[in-house]
């Protein structure tokens, strides 16, 4: 197979940064601020080593080995958490902000192993391979002569459930153990390369993620349902502009959080995805949105359970 065959068969779409689409997708992420800092910082600095090296000598000279250790970490960063909570949308668009905020141009390979990776016997651990290989030659033709990247790889390894599951479980099936391996075989190789790259690894399961991959990991990043503030946030983004007013928002928050029959309330997507288009359409074609409509339809709308860990 040639490059570009094996680019398409195994990853959705590949991804230049910075672009437009990508920044406003992140921006509208809302209440994801101190993940979005973190993650952008960590990925700069794995992607762009220079960066951090040159503020070490204006700020701290002589503080060069110390940051280097930094820089030795392996490249991975694990975003964990319920459903719905922007993993996959931050994942996908934060390379535009650490592009942005570099200079330099970063292409995003993103694989979903659930889409993916359920065939065969051998198909997720020949897939890992795969993937971590490719991102691993396009990450070196970025290596200049100077030492100094002229572009950047992030590798996303979207809804790696089966993956995370630690090999320690008696019920793992021999092939997710292999796949694991696989997955960190990838990481040890990209450590030790000095490549600019990053992996990003998105799973439901913090409790039974690998505790190879856990180590590995330069940052977690835990990813919760939406608060009372941060559903605020979407609701009066989204429905102010069709006439709800404040007071109706806050109702709607709290009808939306959790409530007497349930301990958990809506996920981010269950109100962008679900709700907000709901009562929109509820309106259409022939009436306007009114509040009390909203209310009713937010109260009979159930939020997806929490995703269960199996342990
Ligand atoms: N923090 C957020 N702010 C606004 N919308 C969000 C947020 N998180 C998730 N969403 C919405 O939910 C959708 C699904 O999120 P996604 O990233 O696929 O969740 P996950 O990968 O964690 O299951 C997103 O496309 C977006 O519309
Ligand atoms: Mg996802």
């Amino acid at each position: 197979m040639n490059a570009q065959s094996q680019n398409t068969a195994l990853f959705e779409s590949t991804m230049l940064l910075p672009d437009p689409d990508a920044q406003e997708r992140l921006s509208r992420l809302v209440g994801l601020d101190d993940q979005k800092t973190r993650l952008s910082k960590m990925l700069g600095t794995l992607i762009n080593s220079a960066g951090l090296e040159a503020w070490a000598s204006r700020y701290h000279p002589g503080s060069e080995a110390y940051v280097s250790g930094i820089l030795k970490r392996p490249p991975l960063i694990v975003l964990c958490g319920d459903v719905g909570s922007g993993k996959t949308a931050l994942a996908e668009t934060i390379g535009d902000m650490v592009a942005r905020q570099e200079d330099i141009e970063i292409t995003l390979l993103p694989m979903s192993l659930s889409a993916r990776g359920q065939g065969r016997v051998g198909e997720m651990t020949q897939l890992v391979s795969a993937a971590f290989e490719y991102a691993y030659q396009e990450a070196s033709k970025l290596v200049g002569p100077s030492g100094r990247a002229r572009g950047g790889v992030i590798l996303l390894i979207d809804e790696a459930d089966a993956l995370a599951q630690s090999r320690e479980s008696s019920q793992m099936h021999h092939e997710d153990k292999a796949g694991v391996n696989a997955f960190i075989r990838g990481i040890d190789r990209l450590s030790n390369g000095g490549l600019p790259i990053a992996v990003i690894m998105c799973t439901n399961r913090l409790s039974a993620l690998d505790p190879a991959v856990k180590r590995r990991a330069a940052e977690i990043l835990v990813f919760e349902r939406p608060e009372a503030k941060q559903r605020h946030l979407v609701l009066s983004d989204s429905l102010t502009p069709f006439g709800l007013s404040a007071s109706d928002i806050e109702i709607l928050v709290n009808v939306t959080g959790s409530t007497k029959d349930r301990s958990h309330g809506f996920a981010f997507s269950d109100l962008t995805q679900r709700l907000i288009p709901s009562i929109i359409l509820d309106a259409y074609p022939n009436s306007k949105v009114t509040a009390s409509r909203a209310i009713q339809i937010a109260t009979e709308t159930m939020p997806t359970p929490p995703f269960q860990e199996k342990v």
